[in-house]
């Protein structure tokens, strides 16, 4: 039986992208797409890459329209889901690409987003340790956060293997321009962002960095300790990070490699690469595929991991259908490609 699928935010980068996605998708029709200032255009206009989609209405989000169906995105900015996911039907399956419903620590969602907590839901990253069988016919998923994707990929198999310590991680991600959505800022203009590239949420400040802490502390079986500084790279989409945590005294260099290894020899869509290849963002562009190299850097004691992911596909959108493939019971790979775009 095919599944009707909503889509909020269909406006957006994220809902764009889940539409681009879902258009492939063998088990799905698309139904209502849903805007806000937006509302009342054509999609063609606003996503012109979405062809077969280009006629079709946006519509306001409001509860009365995401009725109905079985499925339902929110790819709202965070704050606007709650109420909305509130007020739809436990059989409805509604998968949150905002940060609602990431967290489980009220404390934190208040020091962070400054307004209540409006519960936890079953976290959107099958990868990590735990979490794929909390999906299986979940009714409610929170699709982790870009720089999370990578963050957490990228050092949660030092930390599940027991071979990295817990209280000094370092990462610094450096993002494409689509990360902070398409409304208009400034600093998001072409003449600031192209050739530059600059810091923000410096010091603990930015809003992934308890998301991060909360995702390796679930792996470690411990609190982490992390300092988190994303950067603005001047490219449309993409993550590049680089993560470092200390390894355990004792532990060997292949002991550390068999870590990883064995994390992702059965993934589909996460993958270390072969020695000396390094991963880049363009190799992942349009893809679900996580690409991640790591050195043993013994004169600092530190394990250095990097990741590519494109922050649109496996960061919000390709998450987000991996995510309701597992619920629904369908392939997880049912709709998603590991190939991407070159050159
Ligand atoms: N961009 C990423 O890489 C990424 C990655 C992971 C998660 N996310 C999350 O996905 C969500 C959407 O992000 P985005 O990058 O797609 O942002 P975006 O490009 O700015 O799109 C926001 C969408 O939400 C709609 N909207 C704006 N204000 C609204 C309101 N008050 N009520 C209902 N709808 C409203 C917009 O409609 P109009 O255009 O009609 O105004 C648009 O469709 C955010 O929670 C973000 O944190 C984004």
């Amino acid at each position: 039986m095919t599944l009707r699928v909503a889509v909020s935010g269909a406006s957006g980068y994220a809902g764009g992208e889940v539409l681009r996605l879902l258009a492939s998708h063998p088990e799905v029709e698309i139904g209502s797409i849903t805007a806000h200032s937006n509302a009342g255009q054509k999609l063609g206009g606003l996503q012109p890459h979405l062809h077969a989609l280009a006629d079709r209405v946006l519509e306001p989000t409001e509860v009365e329209v995401l009725r109905g169906h079985d499925v339902v995105f929110l790819a709202l900015p965070h704050g606007a889901s709650a109420d909305i996911a509130a007020e739809l039907s436990d059989d409805t399956l509604v998968i949150d690409a905002g940060a609602d419903h990431r967290l489980e620590s009220t404390p934190m969602w208040e020091k962070f987003y400054g307004s209540p907590h409006a519960g936890t839901w079953p976290y959107g990253l099958p990868e990590l340790p735990g979490r794929r069988e909390k999906l299986v016919g979940a009714q409610r998923i929170a699709v982790p956060g870009c720089y999370p994707t990578g963050s957490l990929l990228g050092l949660a198999p030092g930390f599940d293997a027991g071979v990295l310590e817990a209280d000094d991680v370092v990462i610094v991600a450096a993002s494409g321009t689509s990360g902070a959505g398409k409304s208009l800022k400034p600093h998001l203009l072409g003449s600031e962002a192209m050739g530059s590239m600059s810091p923000y949420g410096v010091g603990g400040m930015h809003r992934h960095t308890p998301e991060i802490i909360q995702g390796l502390s679930w792996a470690a079986g411990e609190e982490i300790s992390l300092s988190f500084t994303p950067t603005l790279a001047p490219m449309p989409r993409g993550i590049l990070t680089t993560a470092t945590a200390k390894f355990k005294p004792g532990v060997s260099v292949p002991e550390i490699r068999a870590a990883w290894e064995n994390a992702y020899q059965d993934e589909q869509f996460v993958h270390l690469l072969p020695e000396g290849q390094w991963p880049s963002t363009k190799s992942v562009l349009g893809s679900n595929h996580v690409v991640m190299q790591l050195a043993v850097d013994e004169s600092s004691g530190r394990v250095v991991v990097v990741v590519a992911v494109d922050n649109l596909t496996k960061g919000t959108a390709g998450g987000a259908i991996q995510s309701m493939n597992i619920a629904l019971g369908f392939p997880e790979e049912t709709g998603l490609t590991a190939q991407g775009v070159a050159p």
